[in-house]
């Protein structure tokens, strides 16, 4: 029978030496290689623990950047696994480059209970982004049961989120069920106003979802590249910033409901460079951008606006930077509203990658009520109701 919920992970039929399969978000950033951050680590640990704790042999599986099918050597998960390693205190093992095939049955076959393995990068092999059924089938063979605890790419239709639930007994891991336990909250039942604040950039991967996240809110707050293609659209001036031109007519519409806000003003430079000459400009006043200049953060009366709506909001759903946050020169208009979300007494989330490095940087973390793993697939949840993935987990029959 098909599951309505997500099954968790106490419901898998584990012995000692079962060998579970766990989808994990390891999409961390590397300097140097070595791990710069090493949260989404962290945040999968409780998972492993349980699962070696039950005696379980544990094969982690993740994506690192976009390889495109292709092994590419600087996106090895090796420096991952030796920071997995550390935190477990013991050694992880990685997996070869093809991924699937003889030699990683002869590492998993050499693991023995409570033994982590890490296969390479799933995205080196074509049939992870392509859901290839032959990748799937000789993922599955390595497994027993399968745990996803992978929010951040519960979103994507790939061969490692969708595939596994229809083979082996499957679960969401904790870390999953939290995210939508409070995302689905936060759709269903928002304390009001429900102000959305939106920036950062791939306006072209972002503008469908962020369409269709407007009926759950009162209002949506937009800043950052994503906000100056719209204004674009909308025939402002915003120099040469750079703007998705083939998105101007979805923009369009966007730009034309009532619960939209766009910035007012825009703090413009010369170039993204700290000591650049940078001026605060009024737009739709006879203020123009200086000749090849292009925005770099929210302007200073737009910043006031949106820190004291999300400050005064029932619930915050923040989504990407407003400014080139990580230039002190052009970080104004993102620190405000940050220090307002985590002021505010609002129910307030944080997700995305660039947003949530932006709260760590000034240590507001803490103060924020959910700091969401996942920024695209939050935002997919939170517009849709449902992802991919969880469907795959909910609709598994195998039991
Ligand atoms: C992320 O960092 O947002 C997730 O790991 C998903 O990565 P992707 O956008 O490359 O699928």
């Amino acid at each position: 029978m098909p599951q309505t919920r997500l099954p968790a992970l106490d419901e898998l039929p584990l012995e000692p030496g079962t060998r579970v399969l766990v989808r994990a978000d390891l999409n961390v950033p590397l300097i140097d290689g070595r791990v710069a951050d090493d949260s989404r680590i962290r945040a999968v640990l409780p998972t492993i623990r349980w699962l070696r704790d039950h005696g379980a042999t544990v094969l982690v599986c993740s994506h690192l950047g976009r390889p495109e099918g292709t092994v590419t050597p600087e996106l090895s998960l090796a420096p991952v696994a030796r920071r997995l390693g550390q935190l477990l205190g013991t050694t992880v093992r990685t997996g070869p480059t093809e991924i699937v095939g003889d030699a990683t049955t002869r590492i998993v076959d050499q693991a023995g209970h409570g033994d982590v393995v890490l296969l390479e990068n799933l995205r080196f092999h074509p049939g992870e982004t392509g859901d290839d059924e032959q990748f799937v089938r000789e993922l599955v063979r390595l497994a027993d049961c399968y745990v996803n605890d992978a929010f951040g790419v519960c979103h994507r239709r790939h061969a490692s989120v969708v595939g596994p639930p229809g083979a082996l007994p499957s679960a969401a891991g904790p870390l999953l069920r939290k995210e939508v336990e409070v995302l689905t909250g936060l759709r269903e039942r928002p304390r009001r106003p429900f102000v959305a604040v939106l920036g950062g950039t791939r306006v072209t991967e972002k503008i469908g979802v962020v369409r269709a996240l407007l009926p759950h809110c009162d209002r949506m707050l937009l800043g950052g590249a994503f906000a100056l293609t719209v204004l674009a659209a909308t025939g402002r001036d915003v120099g040469d910033s750079p703007v998705a031109v083939d998105r101007f007519d979805p923009c369009r519409e966007l730009a034309a409901e009532e619960q939209v806000v766009l910035p007012t003003d825009l703090l413009v430079t010369e170039r993204l460079e700290p000591d650049a000459p940078r001026l605060a400009v009024g737009l739709g006043t006879p203020d123009t951008v200086p000749h090849g200049w292009r925005g770099a953060d929210i302007g200073p009366s737009t910043t006031e606006r949106y820190a004291g709506d999300a400050f005064r909001a029932g619930t915050v759903f923040w989504n990407g930077p407003l400014g080139v946050y990580e230039h002190d020169a052009f970080s104004r208009g993102t620190r405000r509203v940050a220090d307002a979300v985590a002021m505010s007494t609002a129910f307030t989330v944080a997700a995305g990658g660039d947003t949530v490095a932006a709260l760590r940087h000034w240590d507001l973390t803490g103060l924020v009520d959910h700091v969401s793993t996942g920024g695209a697939a939050s935002l997919e949840l939170l517009a849709h109701g449902d992802l991919p993935g969880l469907a795959a987990l909910r609709t598994s029959t195998v039991r």
